[in-house]
């Protein structure tokens, strides 16, 4: 069944927008339209958080508001709604500020009956172009084991295209590297990407690099042979070989010491492994997929990753930019953790505050999609007479402000900074400082043995 299209008409004057439907509606052809109207900017938003609008009549002169304004807001806040300005001053001004600021079309008042309706078939048009996209890529997500695990669900156009390179790749054998800060998604993409490929009815196995000491990873992904080493009680098969016809992803790349990357440069240019103990290498059918959220270049600067490794990985680059890049996201994002999860909780029909998707669009997510999603499932849990409120979302000013400030340390760089400032901020307690961070406190405490002094180490607590 097709959708109606939803219509919002922002304009003070209340003949005007009125006038505006009646044309919408008395429109003969099979578009079908539902019409929302709002006199303030404050309901128009409104509106917008609780439905999905596809076309908005904005007019420029408001009484309190300038319209130019409202456009601008929602043009980064809601990428994908199509917006027509309309005034009662001719200028040719407004009409150039308002294409700049990514209005599809102006026209002026008193309107005329065709230019309405010419104006909204052109926006219905590019707004199906729009969706015509992000259908492909449901389809193509629907046509994939599509268990919660495997569902990205995007809003922004930078996700959209990010989808389209996965659709790309996920038909080649090619070696895909994600980067992203902790929490964007790269686990998820990778499972997205061999549930779309040929690789589909193989397995899928996810390897944290930055838990294998040496020995350790030639052990987990070569396997060896009997009496190898002294505990080698009986020959056991590696990843590589376990993931025969599948998917293997590698996570935390940028963590692999010199002496294991070195391996696994040899495995990548002569698709064979060889076990430990044993001198037959063994050809393998896998592909790697690895992800990082360390800067790989800065590493390789100070030595620390291999420059031949590195243009073998980066064969074919995803990089998912953090969520505060992408805040249309959130909203989407907000629903549909809240289903997912209220769904496992058996909580039914949970409403949503329309200003929860304001409070949280202000919000740097330092710890990015899972900690969005630890926070509704939180929220979820304290909530009353199932309806999530902005005070189940307890982030202050402060908060806001601070989490600002540890980003501005960059989290690939100054990793050993950031989890000092969250320790000391959170009296030393591991979990919450986890928790301040956006990652499980396991990641937490691994980073710490790696970098933070034996001193330092001690105060943490740990349970
Ligand atoms: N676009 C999305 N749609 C739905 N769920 C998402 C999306 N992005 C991330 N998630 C969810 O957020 C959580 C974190 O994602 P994931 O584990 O893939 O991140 P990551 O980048 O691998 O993090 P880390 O660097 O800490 O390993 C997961 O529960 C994942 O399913
Ligand atoms: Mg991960």
């Amino acid at each position: 069944m097709v959708r109606e299209n939803y219509v919002l008409i922002l304009d003070d004057d209340r003949k005007i927008s009125d006038a505006i439907q009646t044309y919408l509606e008395s429109d003969k052809s099979d578009v079908k339209i539902k019409v929302f109207k709002a006199e303030t900017p404050a309901i128009a938003f409104q509106i917008m958080n609780e439905n999905n609008i596809d076309v908005i009549f904005l007019d420029i002169y408001l009484k309190e508001d300038n319209g130019f304004d409202i456009l601008k807001k929602i043009k980064s806040d809601y990428e994908n709604i199509e917006i027509i300005m309309i005034s009662g001053i001719k200028s040719v001004g407004n009409i150039v500020e308002s294409i700049k600021f990514g209005a599809i079309d102006y026209i002026e008042k008193p309107f005329d009956y065709t230019k309405i309706i010419s104006s909204f078939e052109k926006a219905i048009l590019n707004k199906k172009k729009f969706d015509r996209i992000n259908m492909k890529s449901k389809v193509f997500l629907d046509e994939m084991k599509n268990t919660s695990e495997t569902e990205i669900i995007f809003g922004s156009k930078k996700m959209e295209s990010i989808i389209h390179d996965i659709q790309k790749v996920a038909q080649q054998n090619t070696i895909v590297l994600i980067r992203g800060e902790s929490g964007t998604g790269k686990e998820l993409i990778a499972r997205v990407i061999h549930y779309s490929s040929f690789r589909k009815n193989g397995i899928f196995h996810s390897l944290n690099i930055s838990s294998l000491s040496d020995s350790l990873f030639e052990s987990e992904l070569f396997g060896y042979t009997k009496g190898a080493f002294t505990d080698a009680k009986k020959h056991k098969q590696g990843w590589f070989k376990k993931a025969h016809g599948g998917t293997l992803f590698l996570d935390e790349i940028g963590d692999l010491s010199l002496e294991s990357q070195k391996k696994l440069l040899r495995v990548i240019s002569e698709n064979t492994i060889i076990p430990v103990g044993s001198t037959e290498p063994i050809k393998i059918d896998v592909r790697l997929i690895t992800a990082t959220n360390r800067d790989l270049e800065k590493l390789m600067k100070l030595e620390k990753f291999r420059l031949d490794l590195y243009h073998r990985l980066k064969v074919f680059e995803i990089t998912l930019p953090p969520l505060r890049d992408r805040k249309e996201d959130i909203p989407i994002l907000i629903k549909h953790f809240t289903k997912t999860i209220s769904k496992k909780m058996n909580k039914k029909n949970i409403q949503i505050d329309a200003d929860i998707y304001t409070k949280l669009k202000e919000y740097p997510f330092p710890g990015n999609v899972r900690e969005l999603k630890n926070m509704v499932e939180k929220a979820i849990i304290l909530c009353e007479n199932n309806r999530l409120k902005c005070k189940d979302f307890p982030i202050s000013k402060i908060e806001i402000a601070s989490c600002e400030e540890c980003i501005n340390l960059n989290l690939k760089d100054n990793e050993k900074e950031l989890i000092e400032k969250a320790l000391n901020s959170t009296n030393h307690v591991g979990v919450k400082a986890a928790k301040l961070l956006g990652i499980l406190p396991d990641a937490l405490y691994r980073r710490i043995d790696k970098l933070m002094p034996k001193k330092k180490k001690k105060r943490i607590k740990r349970k």
